[in-house]
């Protein structure tokens, strides 16, 4: 038994993907959150201004005795692996676990990558997904303007701005014949309604908050790490800019107002 909390970090809002799909799974659980929302987006940024502002998060997550870190960001998870090896605690980005569930799900061996520019430049979905299945064809898109559209609320699935962009940005994923489609930035959950509304029922969208959900669980439980069970898990969440857009998404992704949880943290003096 463990109660200290898991860290949970993302650029933005995106990493709420992964925190919903926690605290089904893991309703035991406390979390403590960082969505760096007065630096989003990373997924435009260089290599290495996407390792500093990551091991800054880290660093701000560690003050609180994590006995977990998760990247609950893509482009972290593909361009900074090496940052999330490297720390003390568990740690866990999204990319190991969504690709084997992509690997293992697909039918027809095409599975199509959607993720930011840094993510598809990275080519980290690709090599994770062949290790499981060496037959696949991996065919990626960048997707970078779907960010702005989950962090400016614009996420409803009659949207039709939200709905225009997801088809243009699908189309080559569709022409190639994917029946399985990575989800590989935390915002894009947030849209599975409209991606799956134009992908159609027979592609298996893989939800990459919900596979890291399912990933830290099972690392909790093989080192003895989980909270008791009469703990009802909390969350407290932190923003280096407090948007309401923040306060909002997560009221409608979490189902509950989460205002009086959420506190802004000047990253720059934390660090
Ligand atoms: N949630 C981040 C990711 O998963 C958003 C991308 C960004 O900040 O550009 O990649």
């Amino acid at each position: 038994m463990d109660k200290r909390p898991v860290g949970v970090f993302d650029s933005g809002l995106g990493g709420l993907s992964t925190v919903r799909a926690m605290k089904k799974i893991l309703p035991n659980e406390d979390i403590v959150y960082f969505g760096d929302t007065g630096r989003v987006p990373y997924g435009s940024r260089s290599n290495e201004t996407i390792e500093t502002y990551a091991a800054q998060d880290i660093r701000f997550l560690r003050t609180f005795s994590c006995k977990m870190i998760v990247a609950a960001c893509g482009t972290v998870s593909t361009v900074a692996s090496g940052i999330i090896e490297k720390i003390d605690e568990f740690a866990t980005g999204i990319t190991k676990p969504s690709a084997k569930a992509a690997a293992l799900a697909t039918k027809n061996n095409i599975i199509g990558v959607m993720g930011t520019s840094a993510t598809v430049n990275s080519n980290a979905f690709n090599e994770e997904i062949l290790k499981t299945n060496p037959n696949a064809k991996v065919v990626s898109v960048a997707c970078p303007m779907l960010v702005s559209l989950v962090e400016n609320n614009w996420i409803d699935i009659d949207d039709e701005v939200a709905n225009a962009t997801v088809k243009r940005y699908i189309a080559p994923l569709l022409e190639a014949g994917a029946d399985t489609i990575i989800l590989g930035c935390t915002h894009f959950p947030i849209l599975s309604p409209i991606i799956q509304k134009i992908a159609g029922s027979s592609v298996t969208l893989i939800d990459t908050g919900y596979e890291e959900a399912l990933f830290v669980k099972e690392v909790l439980e093989k080192n003895n790490l989980e909270n008791e069970k009469e703990h009802i898990g909390t969350q407290k969440f932190f923003v280096s800019d407090k948007t309401q857009n923040f306060c909002d998404v997560a009221n409608v992704l979490l189902g509950e107002d989460i205002e009086d949880k959420c506190e802004f943290i000047d990253i720059f003096k934390v660090i």
